[in-house]
Formats: C-alpha cells, sequence, structure tokens
C-alpha cells in the first residue's frame, strides 16, 4: 500500500472511531458496523469463568486497596503457578506495567535493549522514558519480533562511555509482536548474553499465556529459571476486563514498587476487581485451556488461508497472531464487507485469535475472502 492510500485508510478508521463515539454520546445508533473479530485480541469480552469470578468478588464490603482476600488469593495462585516465593502486583493496564517495571529496574541515565518493534519502543507513547524519568530505549534488529544474542551484544557492547546511556535491561516480549515465542534454547542463549553483561532481563508478557500454551512447559521454565527478573503478565488479552500482573521474580527489585503505581495512578482502591479475574483464569488451568484454542484456531486460520487462497504467513504462527501480506483489492474487498483488520508492523495484515474465537468466526472471514478473491483476484 502506498504511504498516501494508508494515510487515507487511517484517516477512514479514526473517522468511524469519531463517529462511533459521537454516536454512543448522542444516544444514536447509527454506527457504522464492523467486524472486529480479527482485529484484535483485545475486541473479545470477558471469558466467563472471569465474569464468574468478578461477580463472586462482588459481595459485600471489603477492605482496599489490595488488602483483601481476592487479592492475597490471587497473588498466591500466580505463586503456586510459578512455583516460587515471587512478589505480585496488580496495574490496570500493560503500558503501565511494563513502564513500571522497567522504571524500577532502572536509573534515568540506563538503557533498555529491546526490539526494534516492541510494544515498549513504538505503541507506548514514551511511558517507559516517562516513568523512568528518561531511560532510553535501543532497539535492536531481530527475526520475526525475537531479539538475538548477536544484537543485543551488539547493543551492549557499543559504547562504554560516559555519554552513552549504560544498557542494563533486556526487555523480551514472550510471545512477540509478530505472534512468534522465543523457544527455551532461545531463552538459554540470550541469558548467557545477559549474565555476561550484567542485564537484567524484562518480560513483556501480555501475551505470555499463548507462549506457555504453545511451549507445553512449565511457566517457571521461560521466566525465573530462564533468567527472567520481572514478567509483565497480560490477564486481558486472555478474557479478562483489566488486570495485568507484574510479577517480580528478583524480590529486590520489588521495593517500594507499591509506591510507584501509586504514584502512576495505578493503585486500585477496589483491587479485589483487578484480582478476581486471575481467581477465575488460574481455577483448573482455564487460561492454558483458552490459550491452547486460541493458538490452535489460528494455526487453522493460517492453514485455511493457505490451502484454499494461497496467502502464506509472513511469520510462524506460533501462538495467536496471523500476519498475511494481504493484496490490496483483497484488503479493500475484506474492508468493504465490514472486516476491521489492521495493517501492522512491516505493513502486513494481522489477524488475532483469542480466547472467544470459533471455528465459525474463522469459516465466516475464509467466506469472505473466497469470495472477494474471486470477484477481485
Ligand atoms: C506486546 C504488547 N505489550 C503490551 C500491551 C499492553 O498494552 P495496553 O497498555 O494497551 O494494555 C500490548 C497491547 O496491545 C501488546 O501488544
Amino acid at each position: 500500500m502506498k504511504s498516501g492510500e494508508k494515510e487515507n485508510e487511517e484517516e477512514n478508521m479514526e473517522m468511524r472511531g469519531r463517529i462511533a463515539h459521537a454516536c454512543a454520546m448522542s444516544g444514536k445508533t447509527n454506527v457504522p458496523t464492523r467486524n472486529t473479530k480479527f482485529a484484535s485480541d483485545n475486541t473479545s469480552g470477558m471469558c466467563p469463568e472471569a465474569f464468574e469470578a468478578f461477580t463472586r468478588a462482588n459481595q459485600g464490603y471489603l477492605r482496599s486497596y489490595g488488602n483483601d482476600s481476592w487479592t492475597q488469593r490471587a497473588a498466591d495462585m500466580l505463586r503456586e503457578v510459578f512455583e516460587t516465593d515471587c512478589e505480585v502486583f496488580f496495574v490496570f493496564n500493560g503500558t503501565a506495567a511494563n513502564s513500571l517495571a522497567l522504571a524500577t529496574c532502572c536509573q534515568s541515565y540506563h538503557s533498555v535493549i529491546c526490539y526494534q518493534w516492541a510494544h515498549i519502543q513504538d505503541d507506548e507513547c514514551g511511558a517507559p522514558e516517562f516513568f523512568s524519568n528518561g531511560t532510553k530505549l535501543l532497539g535492536a534488529e531481530g527475526v520475526h519480533g525475537k531479539l538475538t544474542p548477536p544484537a543485543i551484544e551488539q547493543l551492549a557492547l557499543k559504547r562504554s562511555d560516559l555519554h552513552y546511556p549504560k544498557p542494563h535491561v533486556v526487555s523480551l516480549t514472550q510471545s512477540t509482536e509478530l505472534g512468534t515465542v522465543y523457544s527455551l534454547a532461545e531463552l538459554a542463549a540470550i541469558r548467557d548474553v545477559t549474565a555476561r553483561y550484567e542485564l537484567y532481563t524484562h518480560m513483556d508478557g501480555a501475551r505470555f499465556a499463548y507462549a506457555v500454551a504453545s511451549l507445553g512447559v512449565a511457566p517457571k521454565e521461560v521466566t525465573w529459571k530462564a533468567g527472567v527478573d520481572v514478567l509483565c503478565f497480560g490477564g486481558t488479552k486472555i478474557g479478562m476486563a483489566a488486570s495485568e500482573a507484574v510479577i517480580f521474580f528478583n524480590r529486590d527489585l520489588a521495593k517500594e514498587f507499591e509506591y510507584r503505581c501509586k504514584q502512576a495512578g495505578q493503585l486500585g482502591s477496589k483491587m479485589r476487581f483487578l484480582a478476581a479475574g486471575w481467581v477465575g483464569m488460574l481455577e483448573n488451568g482455564v487460561w492454558l485451556k483458552y490459550a491452547r484454542e486460541a493458538n490452535r484456531h489460528a494455526a487453522l486460520l493460517a492453514k485455511r488461508l493457505k490451502t484454499e487462497a494461497n496467502l502464506s504467513a509472513a511469520h510462524p504462527v506460533d501462538a495467536n497472531a496471523v500476519f498475511v501480506e494481504l493484496p490490496r483489492p483483497l484488503a479493500q474487498g475484506l474492508n468493504e464487507r465490514g472486516w476491521e483488520i489492521h495493517d501492522f508492523i512491516g505493513g502486513v495484515s494481522r489477524m488475532m485469535c483469542s480466547w472467544q474465537t470459533t471455528e465459525a468466526d474463522i469459516e465466516e472471514l475464509m467466506r469472505d475472502v473466497l469470495a472477494v478473491r474471486k470477484s477481485a483476484p
């Protein structure tokens, strides 16, 4: 897509958003209907288990600011899941989780090595730098969204003089912004580098559940046993309303973290509602059940796009995301049929599956893909 066309597309999207907002505010209902089933893993609702726990938590009076039984229970359950005595905090969203976690690892003169298109770099509006009072993010090239040991090493060694922001943290996204998953071997190789250069490891786990389901390993294997100091474990994208757990395996880093949360407006007064969803999701391994299903649906979608429409995935489909380069007429045709599918990193289209995705949803999309293909090959 040419840049002018992309701008038009974005303007259209923005306009639709404004119309939707204006209609919602005026009580009118003529909002253009968009099919957002694959637009993001944020377009799904709350899964029944999280919703049910939310309702259970809505009973009577409980102590505030995290001093309640739901918060205690959710934190204990996370300690059980990770099989270690970690420190757990709940915040409202991923940007806050990442920014505050990184801020606690860094002084203002430090730097964080991350993938060049990492969410912390491109999609958090400078919040990591803001909350750390100036810590710089150093974007490295990667392979299908994954940092490599040589790329980390190159930035760690680039300069050692006083004038360069001292590399202090490596940030890994698991699963990555491009839907790939770091293997145990890849994490071990990165750990060798972080140990060599005394770098902390932060993990943006907005889609951590999908990564664990994909790897089929115990969560401890891809976190503290792999050298992760702090994990931002996403609850929203696996079926909660809004909750992310900041989990410190390196407990020294958690010192006074609650003050950071409070100062950043992230200390929920009715914390039980940030915690309850976790109880619902962690009971009976619900989080992994849904993550496995979403991953299976993404693999199915990728397979059908390839076999029925000859559209190959641009990146390995390791988790719940499918990236495909859609020819312009196809993208336009799907848009006209109401599908909201976003162009993403590198200009390819991203289709996301979530706990709510069904085979019928995939069938619905494929029907339109094939119909548009037929009329505008
Ligand atoms: C890789 C990654 N990290 C973090 C987030 C969390 O962002 P938010 O602040 O919107 O919850 C997202 C959401 O899209 C994401 O894709």
